[in-house]
């Protein structure tokens, strides 16, 4: 039986593995640095993931063997503050290994995303094996974890696997300091009648995944046997890619009359360096990899 604890629980992504982990009986202790404003259905303890010896006491108390470790200082915030992003990104993530090795946990799952790639890459259609020069703090950061990744599995045996994931659209909890929020602020604005200014130019690409398929694709991943699974540091995965200005349209023909204005920022030079598609065809391969929400079927959930 699996005891998930899950660190950075009350984020974009935590929230939904709560909630999916809930619907399926497993157990998930959820972690974070605050408390939660509202039920999670699940156990919970303020725990902050640089605090090894919190986690390692957490970890025991409640006889946990899976780890989503969540926790992350995302591309924007990154770049406002670089040696913070640094020293949460990988001490959080070097704590979790080392408990991990101690406590025998079984299996980790630890997000990468696109920001490991870099101008280097094939920005166009970015491959599985890419050159990777990431030029954020937070682009480098993964890129760190992912080749710590393959290290560990090799050198301690670890069952620590990654997937590079794109923009996440979710609409009940949001993410902060990323790049690829724009899309998830430019919906609900213009849903909501409100103007939106645009921090990225009009046709910057970026690819995006919404967040039933980031759950339910990791939690296939996570499940599969380990001697299918061929790359050994992370995973391309992505659903589809889009620009403001298409977003826009889109949004437009849906009936919204609210207006965009584009102004881009610091972050405009972040996404200039990330992909505007991405190669899953080795995650199709290996683990059969599928997502299910296009950009229509992603509209449909807002504008039912
Ligand atoms: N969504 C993240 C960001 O924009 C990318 O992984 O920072």
């Amino acid at each position: 039986m699996e005891r998930i604890i899950i660190t950075g629980a009350l984020g974009q992504l935590g929230r939904e593995f709560i909630k999916f982990f809930n619907k399926n009986n497993t157990y998930v202790l959820a972690t974070d640095i605050r408390s939660p404003l509202e039920d999670l259905s699940c156990d919970f303890e303020i725990a902050d993931a640089m605090d090894e010896k919190r986690i390692d006491f957490l970890i025991k108390k409640h006889n946990i063997n899976v780890v989503y470790h969540l926790v992350a200082v995302l591309s924007a915030n990154g770049e406002r503050n670089p040696f913070m992003a640094w020293e949460i990104n990988m001490k959080s993530f070097q704590n979790i290994i080392s408990l991990s090795i101690n406590n025998g946990i079984k299996k980790i799952f630890w997000p990468s995303s696109i920001a490991v790639f870099g101008t280097k890459s094939n920005l166009s259609f970015a491959a599985q094996d890419s050159i990777l020069n990431p030029e954020t703090i937070y682009g480098i950061s993964k890129l760190a974890g992912e080749r710590l990744v393959n290290y560990y599995n090799k050198k301690f045996d670890l069952d620590i696997r990654s997937l590079r994931y794109p923009g996440i659209i979710s609409f009940d909890t949001k993410p902060g300091g990323g790049t690829t929020d724009y899309i998830i602020e430019m919906i609900q604005s213009l849903k909501n009648g409100k103007d939106y200014t645009c921090f990225l130019n009009r046709n910057t690409e970026l690819p995006m995944l919404y967040i039933n398929d980031a759950v339910k694709g990791t939690i296939d991943y996570m499940s599969v046997d380990k001697q299918n699974l061929k790359v050994k540091d992370s995973y391309n995965i992505t659903g589809f890619s889009i620009t403001p200005n298409k977003l826009e349209k889109k949004l437009i023909e849906l009936g919204c009359n609210a207006k965009v204005i584009y102004k881009s920022d610091f972050r405009q030079d972040i996404a200039d360096t990330w992909p505007k598609k991405i190669d899953d065809s080795s995650a199709i391969n290996d683990w059969n990899w599928k997502f299910e929400y296009g950009l229509k079927e992603t509209l449909n959930v807002v504008f039912k």
